[in-house]
């Protein structure tokens, strides 16, 4: 069956990699169409062996569409999506705007495929970057041995802010190299030589933005209220791939050993826990990669038996937003 798909904000740094996945990956496209704002309108993006003109998003460009891939901020997405279901299409998207919706499933093709069928409003949610790398290696675990806790602390790159990000982040690198003034516009601060707390706005409770979705999200991929997540999320001068490190509570006794054991035939997960050589996953290894890697496998010394820490690493544009959307459209 060849599918008529949209990329929606096919120009920014998830829209690209939706593309170079459905390349890769060979979708079986009969049509393909790159849509963006109406100032990237007539621009060339290259598609296999050839070149897409971008249009501006509107109904008429979304019309007949079968699958859309969104790609734009949540604000966007509450005005495209619903004009893309009723032109037909499912809307998979990547913004914040639905996630949390009841009647929207929210999916990691890894934990719960099962969650597609059932999507009354036309519109399947990728979760938060942050949280699908998290949880890509923690549900093997616990498929095993239940997870009633998690404290996660996030290392979070550029790419994540997306590409106006990971442009300000080179330009100002080269400033700072230069001796000349670092003046951030994207950023809240400036990142070069520098870390910050997300740039997601604070919540009462003290938390951002960004570890709440941690919280609430795993919650509901999981289906599984009672889990306890607490994140603290911090942007870091790197240009692509998050790293995080997570700390897990069993409710059964586990060792590391086991863990690896786990790990190492679990779907998109890559050990890289060379103890001896004290090599662990690096932001670098995990661009460009589809697995999240997995390093630093070791017991919770403050949680004897029941405890584990873990370091990750994954590729936020790929299996935190675009390879993830490609994955869930192979299932569709
Ligand atoms: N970056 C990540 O790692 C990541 C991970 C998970 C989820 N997400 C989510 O994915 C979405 C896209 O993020 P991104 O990082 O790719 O951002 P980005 O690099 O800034 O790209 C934004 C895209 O939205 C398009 N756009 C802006 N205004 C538009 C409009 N009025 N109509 C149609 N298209 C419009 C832009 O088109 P122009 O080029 O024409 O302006 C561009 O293609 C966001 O919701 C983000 O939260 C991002």
């Amino acid at each position: 069956m060849a599918i008529c798909l949209a990329v929606v904000g096919a120009t920014g740094a998830v829209g690209r990699e939706m593309l170079n996945c459905l390349e890769k990956r060979k979708f079986p496209l009969g049509e393909i169409r790159a849509l963006a704002s109406v100032n990237s309108a007539g621009k060339k993006l290259k598609f296999a062996n050839r070149e897409l003109t971008v249009r501006e998003t509107t109904g008429a460009a979304l019309a007949g569409v079968d699958v859309v891939l969104m790609a734009v901020d949540a604000d966007q997405s509450l005005e495209f999506s619903p004009l893309a279901v009723k032109a037909g299409a499912v809307v998979i998207d990547n913004s914040s705007a639905y996630r949390m919706d009841p009647d929207c499933p929210l999916v990691i093709p890894e934990i719960n495929p099962q969650a597609i069928g059932k999507r009354p409003k036309g519109i399947i949610a990728n979760p938060n970057c942050s949280t699908i790398i998290m949880n890509v290696p923690v549900w093997p675990l616990h498929q095993v041995n239940p997870v009633e806790r998690i404290i996660v602390s996030t290392y979070q790159a550029a790419s994540g802010a997306g590409k106006p990000a990971m442009d300000e982040l080179e330009e100002t690198t080269r400033a700072w190299a230069a001796g000349q003034p670092v003046t951030p516009k994207v950023f809240p601060y400036p990142l070069v030589m520098n870390i910050f707390s997300h740039n997601s706005s604070l919540g009462p409770n003290g938390y951002n933005g960004e570890e709440m979705k941690m919280t609430k999200e795993t919650q509901k991929i999981f289906d599984l209220p009672s889990i306890r997540v607490a994140a603290t999320c911090i942007r870091v001068p790197v240009l692509r791939a998050h790293c995080e490190s997570v700390a897990l509570e069993f409710h059964n006794p586990i060792t590391p050993d086991a863990a690896r054991d786990i790990l190492s035939r679990a779907p998109g997960v890559k050990l890289l826990d060379d103890w001896q050589q004290n090599r662990s996953p690096q932001p670098l290894d995990a661009a460009g990669q589809d697995n999240v890697l997995v390093g630093r496998i070791r017991e919770d010394i403050s949680l004897p038996g029941r405890g584990l820490m873990l370091w990750l690493a994954g590729d936020q544009l790929l299996k935190g937003a675009a390879l993830n959307a490609v994955q869930i459209a192979e299932l569709l």
